[in-house]
């Protein structure tokens, strides 16, 4: 059932630019028009604003700046059967409470935003600096039922679905950096870390989470952090629509994981790696634990594991490291 404030904000948006009357608001929620006001104003509290003119009615003059679950749902294009999305203000990070929830049942797919993350975690138990400053922290929550090692290329093939989703909406050129960040130039705006857990011969369930720089600029970043990070409204020279954005994000990751599940991604998969791959030809060092291993990238194998050719013509192969690109 969808609460007041829902219908208010879906005939506000069907109507934007224009306005919606009074009238007409209060009919569809079958409410007077004293009480719309009211839901109206509980959406005011929430980051919203309006303009109101006595023979027109409203018309949204401010979205909120930050995640919004209503704005998000309301976005989305695509939505499976039983997906459901959650958008909390603060939670310690957003792929612990997706975890907390399948392991208590929750029926799968959903999503876990958060305006803010206390432990928000990297890979190798990183922590991913987590404001409220209008940046994406996102969670998705999948039931695969398949042997694990059908899903050993699953972060690359999201990495690459969540870039070319950046490219159409900002027009920006995003590329992956084996395997798991988004980059700009070099220059890190996204991170992905899956996590799943494993029964003998079967994923039991499995979290994809993604942090993406979106508003939050360097201002309260660390100092190292600031040198090696970006965020897409720096490089896009303005803010940009959050919650159209996350609505986009959410659409597409569901799509890819559909597309992934049923096999059908081989084809498509090649063509975008191609696309947005930063690494191929280029001089790298992977650390590989604490040892370093100098070479050039050739590419990935079937297994979405890195391949570096060192200077004797030997090709090794990692399905986990750091990377750290030379110079040109
Ligand atoms: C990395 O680059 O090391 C991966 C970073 C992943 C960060 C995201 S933010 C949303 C989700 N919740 C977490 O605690 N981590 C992921």
């Amino acid at each position: 059932m969808p609460t007041p404030e829902n219908v208010i904000l879906r005939e506000l948006l069907d109507s934007e630019p224009g306005w919606i009357s009074g009238a007409k608001l209060a009919s569809k929620l079958k409410l007077s028009r004293v009480a719309v006001w009211h839901h109206m104003e509980k959406l005011r509290a929430q980051g919203f604003d309006f303009e109101a003119r006595p023979a027109r009615g409203y018309r949204l003059t401010a979205r909120p700046a930050l995640l919004h679950a209503g704005l998000i749902e309301l976005q989305l294009k695509v939505r499976p059967r039983g997906f459901s999305i959650t958008v909390l203000d603060e939670i310690d990070s957003t792929n612990d409470e997706a975890a907390r929830r399948l392991a208590a049942g929750q029926a799968s797919p959903f999503a876990v935003l958060a305006r803010r993350q206390t432990r928000g975690r990297g890979r190798f138990g990183r922590a991913w600096h987590s404001e409220p400053n209008g940046n994406l922290y996102a969670s998705f929550a999948f039931r695969p039922a398949v042997p694990p090692e059908r899903m050993q290329t699953f972060t690359l093939w999201m990495g690459v679905n969540v870039c070319e989703l950046i490219a159409n909406f900002t027009r920006l050129s995003p590329g992956l950096k084996w395997p798991n960040d988004i980059v700009f130039d070099g220059r890190k705006a996204g991170g992905m870390l899956t996590e799943a857990r494993i029964d003998a011969d079967r994923i039991r369930d499995l979290v994809f989470g993604l942090g993406l720089n979106v508003n939050g600029g360097s201002a309260g970043w660390p100092a190292d952090l600031a040198r090696r990070a970006t965020a897409l409204s720096a490089l896009a020279g303005g803010p940009l629509d959050l919650n159209r954005l996350a609505a986009a994000i959410v659409g597409r990751v569901l799509l890819a994981y559909e597309r992934f599940a049923d096999g059908e991604h081989a084809e498509s998969f090649a063509d975008l790696w191609h696309r947005y791959d930063v690494l191929r030809g280029r001089r790298a060092t992977v650390l590989e634990g604490s040892r370093p291993h100098a070479g050039t990238v050739v590419g990935i194998d079937g297994e979405g594991a890195l391949l570096l050719r060192d200077d004797h013509g030997r090709t090794r192969r990692f399905r986990a490291g750091e990377v750290s690109l030379e110079k040109e």
